[in-house]
């Protein structure tokens, strides 16, 4: 038993690793969203966070940050290549996320899966307080609920799903579905971004565990009960807000406009480079408009940064090559000297060159194919406080339940749909762009992440 009573679980560790001038490592807090609104509920129990640092074989001694505890979980080279890589990302990640990607299956996977979800679970046994909160974050730890009762069943766990759950049809693919279901019936209350997804889940913990749905809730054979509900996450909405306010990120939005030349409207795209994020149907809307001639180089170009993401999978390779066979396409096409049709980004940015983008944008174009939330919609719009801009937002994001009325919604399979939609949101007139805005911001700044995570660990703490 530990001495913590506040216990976060997930497979990042809050934190990126620096070298210092003499070669020593220290560690700066990484600027999510998640570990800020955590923050004051860790100072106020103790709180420890138990997560993986990225690297392999690299478990350096517990150490604290201002606000909580950090317990490393190491992984070998070989564990990363098969529970992060493999199970986590080949095969939960395109199954959950609609099959856009076919899922792939192996024993060898499942194994390390299992044997890592132990690892996380017993390095967050050996912190927890007697009867602490333990809130363990997304799919590679669905497991981890089921084996901390094991081992400490005097524990309150919490369980939240940051990607889609999904329908049975699909989820019945899996050769190991009964044992994920278990796992996460592990959890006293088990939160998802959309009501769909807590449903999906209760009827497949129905159809495949002795479990039974009574009066809202999951009756175990024990008779112990698991609560499935929605619990959409949000973002930092001030922090955004603060930095689009910021002289010099307001400056730089202004020079991005006029490095970017000529054109009136700057479309903007911002995602991790994810096949889940439907960047290519993106681009294929946009190149078509201007082999149509229904817009011009010099009227309109797209931004798009695309950050570097899980390069090692093959998914991902194969992704970035059709990208960036498109983006070549499109530019050989349509762009003259120091005037590209498309400005292709493949980084990461800071905080501050995000937020002026957001503010540079005239059209933010958020177009997943599937995304549990996706929280640069919300960032847009935390930024906007000129009240200017338009939002384009895939039906299929979870944001669109909340962001519907004032975003012109799509569905980013329909390339007509999304050429026309474009074209309104480029052209739409300003007097209604005001009020969509105002509509979105009023949404998006009642509703951040403190007040997620308040509600969440209110409903835990009520079971
Ligand atoms: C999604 C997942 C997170 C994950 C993040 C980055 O948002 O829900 O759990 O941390 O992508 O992916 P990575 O594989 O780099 O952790």
């Amino acid at each position: 038993t530990g001495t913590s009573s506040f216990v976060v679980v997930a497979n990042r560790l809050p934190v990126d690793r620096v070298s210092t001038a003499d070669g020593a490592t220290s560690w700066r807090r990484s600027p999510g969203g998640l570990v800020t609104a955590l923050a004051p509920v860790m100072r106020a129990y103790d709180g420890a966070w138990v997560g993986w640092t990225g690297s392999p074989d690299d478990a350096p001694d517990p150490f604290s940050t201002d606000d909580m505890d950090l317990v490393a979980v190491p992984m070998s080279a070989e564990e990363i290549a098969l529970y992060y890589e493999g199970f986590s990302n080949a095969t939960l990640w395109p199954l959950y996320h609609d099959v856009i990607v076919q899922p792939e299956y192996h024993r060898e996977w499942w194994d390390a899966y299992r044997a890592v979800n132990r690892r996380f679970a017993e390095a967050a046994a050996s912190v927890a307080a007697e009867n602490a909160v333990v809130f363990i974050q997304d799919y590679q730890l669905q497991l981890v609920p089921q084996l901390l009762r094991g081992l400490r069943p005097d524990l309150k766990i919490g369980f939240f799903l940051h990607i889609p759950f999904p329908p049975t049809e699909l989820f019945a693919q899996l050769p190991w579905r009964r044992q994920i279901l278990e796992g996460l019936l592990g959890a006293d209350l088990v939160g998802f971004q959309r009501a769909g997804a807590a449903r999906n889940f209760e009827s497949l913990a129905e159809a495949f565990t002795t479990a039974v749905v009574r009066d809202d809730a999951l009756v175990l054979e024990d008779g112990r009960e698991v609560l499935a509900r929605a619990f959409p996450i949000s973002i930092q909405v001030e922090e955004v807000a603060r930095l689009a306010e910021d002289p010099e990120v307001r400056q730089r939005a202004a020079t991005i406009r006029e490095e970017v030349g000529s054109p009136r409207h700057i479309l903007l795209g911002v995602d991790r480079l994810d096949y889940t994020k439907g960047i290519g149907h993106r681009f294929k809307a946009f190149g078509e408009l201007l082999a149509e001639g229904a817009i011009t180089p010099d009227e309109a170009v797209l931004v798009q940064v695309a950050t570097p993401s899980r390069e090692r999978v093959e998914a991902y390779q194969t992704l970035r090559d059709d990208i960036e066979l498109q983006v070549g396409r499109i530019n050989g096409d349509y762009s003259r000297i120091g005037h590209p049709a498309v400005h292709y980004l493949h980084s990461s940015y800071d905080r501050s060159e995000l937020v002026a983008l957001l503010l540079a944008a005239d059209v933010m174009v958020v177009t997943p194919l599937r995304d549990g939330m996706n929280l640069v919609a919300k960032e847009y719009v935390s930024a906007r406080s000129d009240l200017r801009g338009a939002l384009v937002l895939s039906e299929f994001a979870g944001a669109a339940d909340e962001l519907g009325d004032g975003a012109f919604l799509v569905n980013p399979h329909d390339i007509d749909g999304v050429k026309r939609t474009m074209l309104t949101a480029m052209r739409i007139d300003p007097a209604e762009a005001e009020q969509r805005m105002k509509l979105l911001r009023d949404h998006v700044t009642s509703h951040d992440v403190s007040r997620w995570a308040t509600e969440i660990l209110t409903a835990l703490r009520a079971i």
